[in-house]
């Protein structure tokens, strides 16, 4: 694997990669890596010739009160994954390059009304940051394909929206969520979280979405109830809830009886960590 960390280099690596008639897989990430950043590289794999990765703990995207200083940046254990799993390119962007004016840096891409619903409501800006960063990205590397995880649900279909609204020529592909044994979704965040936390709390978060899934499967349609339900179930396994909704697949807004696609979005706190999560649901 050949790590590069200025636009100049992963431009001519890219190129040269493309000269040889190669596709170009591409995934996105802020690094300290685990199973779920894996599968994407092997999505990429399955589905273009040579894989970058690109490693960038964006600023953008964190408010001003969140946790872009203490964001684990763990570079040598995640060079060696990657290493590993047999990845071609690692792009680590640096801020210099990428918001090389910084509060001058004037242009940002905002895809509406996806962006103002469940995690956009709790974290102004967020998926700015991330829409604005990612299109960066894309023009940095031009990548036939870039994958992204499903455990971001909105991120996904932002990301998707933003690159058929904008003509982008790229392939959005995502990726199913990688979970721990307890069901717990893998996440970088997960490490904020003390042991206890982690086994005994967090995996409450998919389990309140299963139950609300059979829930609706066997029958019930009182979207609303079961809202609060989940929300009183992660109170009392020790979350601060934040928001438990039930969506229509296509445009995230709150389902009606009619929707047939569903994905239920949960997002809440515990310790130092927020924890998302998500599942879909076929009626
Ligand atoms: P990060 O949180 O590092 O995630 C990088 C990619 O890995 C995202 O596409 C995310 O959805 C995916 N991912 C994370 N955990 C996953 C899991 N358990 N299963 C499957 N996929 C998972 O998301 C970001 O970084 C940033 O917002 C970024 C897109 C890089 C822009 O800065």
């Amino acid at each position: 694997m050949k790590t590069v960390h200025t636009i100049a280099e992963i431009q001519a690596a890219v190129a040269a990669c493309k000269a040889e008639g190669k596709t170009v897989g591409f995934v996105p990430t802020m690094g300290n890596l685990h199973g779920g950043h894996l599968t994407l590289v092997e999505k990429a794999q399955e589905v273009c010739d040579i894989v970058v990765v690109s490693i960038y703990v964006n600023p953008l995207q964190f408010g001003p009160n969140e946790d872009y200083d203490s964001y684990p940046r763990t570079m040598e254990q995640d060079q060696q994954l990657l290493i590993e799993q047999g990845v071609d390119l690692l792009y680590t962007a640096q801020t210099t390059e990428i918001y090389p004016e910084g509060s001058e840096h004037h242009t940002h891409v905002s895809v509406e009304v996806l962006d103002g619903m469940h995690c956009g409501k709790s974290r102004p800006g967020f998926f700015t940051g991330i829409a604005t960063v990612v299109t960066k990205l894309f023009n940095i590397v031009r990548p036939d394909v870039a994958v992204f995880g499903e455990k971001d649900f909105q991120q996904l279909a932002i990301i998707r929206k933003m690159a058929k609204d904008m003509c982008m020529p790229v392939s959005i592909v995502g990726a199913p969520i990688a979970r721990e044994n307890t069901g717990l979704a893998m996440s970088s965040r997960n490490g904020y979280l003390t042991r206890e936390e982690r086994e005994e709390i967090a995996p409450t978060l998919y389990r309140c979405l299963q139950s609300a899934r059979e829930a609706i499967l066997a029958g019930e349609r009182d979207y609303d109830l079961l809202r609060r339900d989940a929300f009183a179930k992660m109170a009392q396994a020790g979350f601060k809830p934040d928001y438990f909704n039930i969506s229509s697949t296509n445009t995230l807004l709150p389902a009606g009886p009619e929707d047939q696609q569903l994905v239920i979005l949960a997002a809440g706190y515990l310790g130092k960590a927020r924890l998302i999560d998500n599942i879909t649901v076929e009626l």
